[in-house]
């Protein structure tokens, strides 16, 4: 049962190889039949050169020609210098082969992240996809750029110098074709011990890279609130999960080592003495130069021994790294593209009818919410901490799906839609925004070169930005670093706004955009927003009742649920309202 299982398991992962170098090493062929030939002229040079020694022994021994001995010492000479350049190019056009292929599974593995859910990244620290997108990538570079070549050759090699063995003599090929066999079966069965040690250090590497991650991304937080310590604590308890595992896996290479050394000191010794008894018994079997040959190839099976198991080892390793990148690309997001209907383009309607949704089974964070909004209207959205409001907004950006009921942008349902379209539709700016490295320009069109500096410029303009525009030393391309340095948190949000504008939505969501702008700065941009607010609709989440002052209809949650809806007007007119209510008491008493 047990060993059924296990070649199940082997006949998978062997596919699994095959599936990934049919992928990305076969498009390489060009370099890869490069390295082939040179792999192959290096392995007939190896065998070549012991040849030349036990003729220049030989004739030396007989007293030949000293010419002969002239030609044997420089034919070995430029054999030895072709060989050295030989593997210079090998390690060339290998490592390009590793670096072109790792480096396309690599942009598909960023590609299919950034293409995963929220809900998907919320379950990953940044840290564990940094080790999955490089440290599984790299622990493959090897397996993509040689592994096959490397142990083909290298079997080739090996078989070769049998072969010479071989024709030398049949006992001395025989017992050292026995000694190859016996050394790879030692080698191998010692490598078990070392295996699964090195799969669970990657695990935990993963880890711990997880956990630095994180915490730099928390420096501010954990200093501010004195909690270096306890982080540090939990960093000392992972290094002390660490170090038993890093030291099983050490003991594990040493011995694997030392075996090794043994295991060809054994095969040295054996061919010493099957010498030695050809030499005593069978006059003129052997000459000291083909002693000396044998010994030479004794010593030079030792290379391909060594290559092997170290290619199964990192073969091995590879495995754990394979499975893991192939899972994650296997992890399809429940977001799913829809086939494509078209939203038109100027201010959207939106519609919820029936509309439910929980981020876990149990809890609902939103139940049957049903509110329409026409083309141009603006939504102020009020409610507690936690009543949903920006889980509303994540819905209407398709981050999670409804479970019941649907969300429809000028009567398409969004599901319908391409999700590029969607988003490209729909802006958000919420309190949260990143900047990313590089220059103003960069960070306003987000990479996208299309937009002119003339409409960046308008829109700076616009927002009211003229001034902090000039201030910057390099206009548009004064580079900015990312985590927003050299920006305050308000400057930033202005960005933020900024970036919005540039791509023409039809529905603008506000997720307490404003809250980080002082008083003044908001009320300069105000206006400048309620003109790029006129041809679009607008949901504005809000804490403060004044910047809710522009919407035209009011919708109040509470647990998820809409306890008043209706057009602001109407509602602040009417005493018994909610609304009337917060402006009389004033919000923050009514929603905090
Ligand atoms: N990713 C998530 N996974 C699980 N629960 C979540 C997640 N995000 C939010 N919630 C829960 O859903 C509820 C609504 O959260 P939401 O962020 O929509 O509130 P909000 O009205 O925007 O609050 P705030 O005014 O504080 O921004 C909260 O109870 C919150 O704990
Ligand atoms: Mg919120």
């Amino acid at each position: 049962m047990k060993e059924n299982k296990t070649r199940k398991t082997k006949g998978k992962s062997i596919g699994m190889y095959r599936e990934m170098l049919i992928r990305y090493v076969l498009p390489q062929r060009k370099l890869l039949m490069g390295l082939t030939l040179l792999l192959l002229f290096s392995i007939s040079l190896q065998l070549v050169n012991p040849q030349i020694i036990r003729f220049f022994i030989d004739t030396a021994q007989g007293e030949g020609s000293i010419t002969a001995l002239y030609y044997a010492a420089g034919l070995f000479i430029v054999f030895s210098v072709l060989q050295q350049g030989v593997s210079v190019a090998a390690a060339y056009f290998s490592e390009n082969l590793g670096w072109k292929t790792t480096n396309k599974l690599r942009a598909e593995l960023v590609e299919h992240c950034l293409s995963l859910d929220m809900s998907f990244h919320k379950t990953q620290t940044s840290g564990s996809l940094i080790e999955r997108v490089d440290g599984d990538v790299n622990a493959l570079a090897n397996f993509f750029s040689s592994f096959i070549i490397h142990l083909f050759g290298n079997l080739l090699l090996m078989i070769g110098i049998l072969v010479l063995l071989y024709r030398e003599n049949f006992w001395i090929g025989l017992v050292m074709t026995v000694f190859v066999v016996g050394a790879i079966y030692v080698i191998q069965h010692i490598r078990r011990f070392a295996a699964p040690v090195w799969k669970k250090w990657r695990e935990l590497n993963a880890e711990f890279y997880g956990f630095i991650g994180e915490h730099l991304e928390g420096t501010e937080d954990t200093r501010a609130n004195g909690a270096a310590g306890y982080v540090m604590n939990r960093f000392y308890e992972l290094t002390r999960r660490m170090l038993p595992v890093r030291v099983r896996a050490f003991i594990g290479f040493c011995l694997m080592w030392s075996t090794s050394i043994l295991v060809f000191a054994l095969g040295n010794a054996a061919a010493f003495i099957v010498c030695a008894i050809l030499w005593v018994n069978g006059q003129g079997v052997l000459t000291i130069g083909s002693v000396y040959l044998v010994f030479y190839y004794t010593e030079l099976l030792a290379k391909p021994i060594e290559k092997i198991r170290t290619q199964l080892e990192d073969l091995q390793k590879a495995d754990a790294s394979l499975t893991r990148v192939r899972d994650l690309l296997a992890t399809k997001p429940l977001i799913q593209d829809g086939q494509g209907a078209p939203l038109p383009s100027g201010p959207l309607s939106v519609e919820f009818s029936d509309l439910s949704f929980s981020y876990e089974e149990d809890a609902k964070t939103l139940e049957d919410l049903h509110f329409r909004l026409e083309p141009g209207q603006t939504l102020g959205l009020l409610g507690r901490t936690g009543s949903g409001k920006t889980t509303i907004a994540r819905l209407l950006l398709r981050f999670y799906d409804p479970e019941f009921g649907s969300i429809k942008l000028a009567g398409t349902d969004i599901r319908d839609c391409k999700l590029h379209e969607l988003r490209r539709k729909v802006a958000m700016v919420t309190q949260n925004i990143e900047i990313l490295e590089g220059t103003v320009r960069d960070n306003l069109t987000l990479f996208d070169d299309s937009i002119a500096d003339q409409r960046i410029e308008e829109v700076l303009m616009q927002l009211g930005l003229a001034d902090w525009r000039a201030s910057l030393p390099e206009g548009l391309n004064t580079m900015l670093s990312s985590g927003g340095g050299g920006l305050s948190a308000g400057e930033a949000q202005l960005l933020a706004f900024a970036r919005v504008f540039l791509t023409e939505p039809g529905l603008v969501i506000l997720d307490e955009a404003s809250s980080r702008l002082d008083p003044l700065t908001e009320y300069r941009i105000e206006a400048a927003i309620t003109r790029l607010l006129r041809e679009k609709t607008c949901i504005i989440i809000a804490h403060r009742l004044a910047t809710v002052q522009r919407a035209d209809r009011i919708l109040i949650l509470e647990n998820g649920r809409t306890i008043e809806s209706g057009y602001r007007e109407k509602l602040a007119a009417d005493p018994n309202s909610r609304f009337s209510r917060m402006l009389s008491v004033g919000a923050e008493e009514v929603l905090a």
